[in-house]
């Protein structure tokens, strides 16, 4: 990591390529290098007394009666947010930047504090956790979908991922999936006003998947923080999965089988799932259904990047046998 200079009481660092080299354990592509470059990541480290006033906060959100558990009870919520989402984009005028900044999620950079190789620091520049997740999915946008002929989003949201998987793969027929209406009416707005081509928004819910929504051959499954929404019930998804057989299936989910459980952030990350109810075994069963001869799986690696609250940007991919 590049110490620049000083800010405030602690020294001005960056984020290069090769740090996140290091956190995914992979080589990147010039491509990919380059993202991390216009990016500019800037940091600081926190100092002590920050540390100890982050982990307080961290307990009491664990603590916290009023933050809710994700369920099938939330999809209200949900629709209510991607909703202003739509509103804010309607309203907004202007080039391609401004319009897609209006459907970015209003969850991130909430608290001030990341989390970065188990550590946590103070990013100085702006949109530091959107960006840092920017890089764990072009990365794997860059590495497995350049190719393929269908790409489908579950739990998309307003599908701001979709449009940046665009710049890696130009011609798959993609599809933003999500049990939001709201969703689909920003997906179907991009399409229409030309941000995106080959783009369409459909209603399906994880916890009743809609069977006559098949996938194409030669088709790869994504999610990000989605999957996280459905605690222990992620089975009747897996079984539509297994019946469709994408070519590839890709997860960015919290996953606490590859957290470590000795380390403060971490164990507070998986406390903080439970709290939430947030994906649980899905990452075991997987290696059950290998075992049954079903599945390959892979990858199976933390990305060691997470928001103040959890680390919740795991990578899984897997493919049926
Ligand atoms: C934390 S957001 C993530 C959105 C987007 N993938 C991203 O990376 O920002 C969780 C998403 O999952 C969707 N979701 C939650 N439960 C769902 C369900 N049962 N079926 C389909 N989508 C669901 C929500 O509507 C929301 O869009």
């Amino acid at each position: 990591m590049l110490p620049n200079g000083k800010f405030e009481d602690g020294v001005i660092k960056s984020l290069i390529a090769d740090d996140f080299e290091v956190l995914f354990r992979t080589s990147l592509s010039e491509c990919i290098r380059r993202r991390v470059s216009e990016f500019a990541l800037m940091y600081r480290e926190v100092t002590d007394e920050e540390y100890e006033s982050c982990l307080l906060t961290i307990l009491r959100a664990i603590h916290d009666p009023a933050i809710p558990k994700a369920g099938a009870h939330r999809q209200d919520n949900w629709e209510k947010g991607w909703l202003e989402n739509f509103h804010a984009w309607e309203a907004t005028a202007g080039g391609k930047g401004a319009k897609i900044n209006a459907i970015l999620p209003r969850y991130f950079g909430k608290y001030g504090f990341l989390r970065i190789n188990r550590t946590l620091i103070r990013p100085l520049s702006d949109n530091f956790e959107y960006f840092s997740l920017c890089l764990i999915t072009d990365w794997l946008f860059d590495v497995y979908m350049r190719k393929a002929g269908s790409i489908y989003e579950f739990g998309c949201g307003t599908g701001y991922h979709l449009v940046r998987l665009r710049n890696y793969n130009p011609t798959a027929s993609l599809f933003g999936l999500d049990w939001a209406p709201a969703s689909q009416k920003i997906i179907s707005s991009l399409a229409s006003q030309g941000y995106v081509t080959n783009m369409q928004g459909l209603r399906f819910d994880y916890f009743n998947p809609d069977q006559n929504i098949r996938l194409a051959a030669d088709s790869i499954v994504y999610t990000v923080a989605s999957l996280e929404q459905l605690g222990r019930d992620f089975n009747p998804f897996l079984a539509y999965l297994l019946r469709n057989r994408p070519s590839l299936c890709v997860h960015v989910e919290p996953i606490a089988e590859l957290l470590d459980k000795s380390n403060i952030l971490d164990f507070l990350s998986i406390e903080y799932f439970q709290k939430r109810n947030y994906l649980t075994g899905f990452l075991d069963r997987l290696h059950a259904l290998k075992a049954e001869g079903k599945i390959d799986i892979v990858l199976e690696q933390r990305s060691f990047i997470g928001s103040l609250l959890i680390d919740g940007y795991s990578i899984v991919v897997w493919k049926p046998v």
